[in-house]
């Protein structure tokens, strides 16, 4: 990828729910472009469409309107097996709840996706243990989720999230369930990992901390993306 290219861009995004008398338009008109290493915050109200919006970025849910491309690529042009393997390896997700399995230890829950894209389980683990160490969790690796304190499950769930280095990361409230200490420790792992990976991350938030610490922030309210 050039410079240049963004690691995401959406442009003109429109996005509703429902038909006739339950229709919802959500998004209307959206764009984003995020370069490496950046860090862009979207806030708003409950139900002005943050996740929503996150889900059509993350290749998760087509939009109805626009062109979601990812390191240049035009994601919905292309066929529904490679705009698979660009969801698994070019994006990572982080969510409110760390979503962990209750039955791995961190170790193998962060190995998880690499195993699954076909590395060996070695290979997989080695690279979770090195990513577990940048998350402050070197000596966590054999713990389950269930001895783990929420934090040190939320940062669990980033080293997941970067396991296969990913272009960008999008993160729906990843501090929201969390005290305000855990939460700095959050915020904190998330900018020392793009500026020392040069890694993306567009974060929805209602935590007005987190929202104003990032590099841009976006404002998403009655359907419309604004800075
Ligand atoms: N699958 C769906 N079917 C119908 N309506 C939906 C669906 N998903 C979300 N919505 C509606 O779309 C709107 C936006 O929801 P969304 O979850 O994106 O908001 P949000 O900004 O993330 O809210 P919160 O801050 O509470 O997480 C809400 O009115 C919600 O009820
Ligand atoms: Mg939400």
């Amino acid at each position: 990828m050039s410079k240049e290219t963004p690691v995401l861009s959406a442009v003109d995004i429109w996005k509703s729910y429902g038909n006739g008398a339950t229709f919802l338009s959500i998004i209307r008109g959206a764009c984003i472009e995020v370069t490496a290493g950046e860090v862009v915050s979207i806030a708003g109200p409950s139900g002005s469409g943050k996740s929503t919006f996150l889900h059509v970025c993350g290749v998760l849910d087509p939009p109805d309107k626009g062109i979601v491309s990812v390191g240049g690529m035009d994601v919905w042009s292309v066929s529904e097996s490679r705009r698979a393997k660009i969801r698994n390896s070019e994006l990572g997700f982080i969510f409110q709840f760390h979503h962990l399995l209750d039955e791995f230890t961190l170790l193998e829950n962060v190995a998880m996706p690499s195993m699954l894209a076909g590395n060996s389980r070695k290979s997989a683990l080695d690279s979770a243990a090195v990513l577990l160490n940048e998350v402050g969790l070197s000596d966590r690796g054999q713990h389950f989720p269930s001895e783990s304190s929420g934090g040190e499950r939320q940062r669990a769930a980033v080293a997941r999230a970067l396991i296969l280095s990913p272009s960008i990361v999008l993160a729906d409230e990843p501090t929201g369930n969390l005290d305000s200490a855990n939460s700095t420790i959050v915020e904190d792992l998330i900018f020392e990992l793009a500026e020392s990976r040069n890694q993306a991350f567009v974060i929805a938030t209602h935590s007005v901390e987190l929202a104003r610490r990032a590099h841009r922030c976006l404002t998403l309210d009655e359907g419309i993306l604004s800075s």
